[in-house]
């Protein structure tokens, strides 16, 4: 994954392939033109929906209050559920994690760090950008949320591999020339002949010349895509130097660090709550009413009973008619309960995955100001793996670059460090992309390693393969049903949290109405 995309395969599962190309194409011409989005047919419970029935709303205890429990607890609120959320940490949110100055972030085997940002600096710990396609959006219109771009493909931001820091355009330009190139030359020596017929092969030059930009022999030649040193204006400007050849752009190793964007869940345009992430999490607290959530419980047995569900911590036990547990598996998998090995088993399979961030504060927007870079994402193939610049407060005073976002080994290894030694680490890497300005101008800084976040540990979570384990949890055991990104194909994105939420409220819903 070191450097790669994070693609919804390479999120979910570990070994083995989803579908298949065969799958995809299927998909793709059933679904063309259907209408995009999430589970449209999905309809909140209403209070309307017990009076044919002579039902009522029922108890419910939810464990977790992170973007899971919390949308659960807002959709069964909608008909007047009676919820109670219980969450082991001292806010609720779970990895919806917005960090500004005056919070403290606590660590297990490791110190808090405070954060010092100044005023309106905020650095999205956890989630930080929005697929247009995905409930989340859903959410922020229905919740008031005001949303803006984030910007997730800058051409003006850079690629730096192999120790060399090019534009983001510049290699765009250099893979799609040569490769339009090749396959011209191919075209033309007839190694497409028993493929493609002669009309279709001038089509093929016709686009590969727009692709590729392509001179008039079908070369590559570079071409101004690549970007100026000096823009054009009451003179021609000066065009960046030609690129290397074909073997050194293949060479430097940027082709694997264009396609990022590429995919579904990180094309361009994505979107952001203005002003950060944790919106979401105000506003669903405040929908399903604060005093509904208490946080410091640390839920250690789940009863599942006849007639309901005992939940206990120290201290304290709460019945209910049903359970939502919307933990992270693996830590679910922890707390003793009475529905069954197999289920413990499932809870067992999901593998934790290390993910960490640093927010670093600079008192100047060095990056605006002497690069022109606004917003986008520098990929690298250092352990940083990828510089974000913030998408909002251009221009402004102040500003947060994300010096590192990775995953796996990398995010371990950042782990390990103190949060001085992260930072000095990722000062180091960062200088050998932007220079010296990297390490100047710098206020503050604060990191995450989720891994070791007390009550979620992990970034995420990665199934060795989707089997039973999933379809098992997918289902209530008993009076229990569980929730959370972990439960979809959607892992890693708050949409994942959300639409399990809406079927753990529809199956529970359902059984409400129908039982006698
Ligand atoms: N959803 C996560 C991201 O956007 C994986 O990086």
């Amino acid at each position: 994954m070191e450097g790669a995309a994070l693609t919804r395969r390479s999120l979910l599962v570990g070994i083995g392939a989803v579908g298949g190309a065969g799958a995809m194409y299927a998909a793709m011409g059933a679904l063309g033109l259907a209408p995009s989005g999430q589970d449209k047919d999905f309809a909140a419970p209403r209070p309307g929906d017990f009076s044919l029935r002579g039902k009522a709303a029922a108890k419910v205890v939810i464990i977790g209050a992170g973007v899971a429990g919390l949308t659960a607890a807002y959709e069964l609120g909608k008909a007047g559920y009676d919820c109670t959320l219980l969450e082991a940490r001292d806010r609720a949110g779970g990895r919806n994690l917005t960090l500004r100055g005056g919070d403290r972030l606590a660590e297990l085997n490791g110190p808090a760090q405070d954060v010092k940002f100044g005023e309106g600096v905020y650095f999205n710990a956890g989630p930080g950008r929005i697929a247009p396609w995905m409930v989340t959006l859903d959410y922020c219109r229905e919740l008031g949320i005001p949303i803006e771009t984030f910007i997730n493909n800058n051409g003006q931001a850079l690629v730096h591999t192999n120790g060399q820091t090019i534009r983001a355009r510049a290699a765009r330009a250099d893979m799609y020339g040569y490769v339009a190139e090749l396959l011209a030359k191919a075209t033309n020596v007839g190694a497409l002949d028993k493929q493609i017929g002669k009309d279709d092969q001038e089509r093929l030059l016709e686009f590969l010349r727009r692709f590729g930009d392509l001179g008039p022999k079908l070369g590559y030649e570079g071409s101004d895509r690549r970007g100026f040193i000096k823009y054009p204006a009451l003179d021609g400007g000066t065009p960046i130097p030609a690129p290397g050849t074909l073997h050194a752009v293949l060479a430097a190793g940027t082709g694997r660090s264009i396609t990022n964007d590429f995919g579904y869940e990180q094309s361009t345009p994505m979107l952001q709550p203005v002003g950060g992430m944790d919106a979401i999490v105000t506003k669903l607290k405040e929908a399903v009413g604060e005093d509904r959530i208490r946080t410091g419980v640390k839920v250690n047995k789940i009863t599942n009973l006849a007639d309901g569900v005992e939940v206990t911590w120290d201290g304290g036990s709460l019945k209910a008619d049903y359970c939502i547990a919307t933990l992270p598996p693996h830590l679910l998998a922890k707390i003793p309960h009475n529905l069954g090995d197999p289920v413990t088993a499932a809870l067992e399979t999901p593998i934790p995955v290390a993910s960490g961030k640093i927010g670093l504060e600079y008192g100047r927007r060095w990056w605006e100001l002497e690069d022109r870079i606004y917003g986008g994402v520098t990929e690298t193939d250092l352990d940083i793996t990828h510089i974000w610049y913030p998408s909002a407060g251009f221009h402004a005073e102040r500003g947060v670059l994300v010096g590192y976002y990775n995953t796996d080994k990398n995010a371990e290894l950042y782990g390990a460090l103190t949060p001085e030694d992260r930072r000095r680490r990722a000062l180091t890497q960062g200088r050998k992309i932007h220079g010296d300005k990297y390490g100047k101008d710098l206020l503050s800084s604060v990191s995450i390693s989720w891994d070791r976040q007390e009550h979620i540990q992990g970034g995420w979570v990665r199934w060795p393969a989707i089997d039973s384990s999933f379809t098992l949890l997918q289902r209530p055991s008993g009076r229990v049903y569980f929730a959370g990104d972990w439960l979809t194909y959607l892992i890693a994105w708050q949409a994942g949290a959300m639409e399990s939420a809406r079927g753990a409220v529809t199956q529970l819903h359902q059984r409400v109405l129908q039982s006698p």
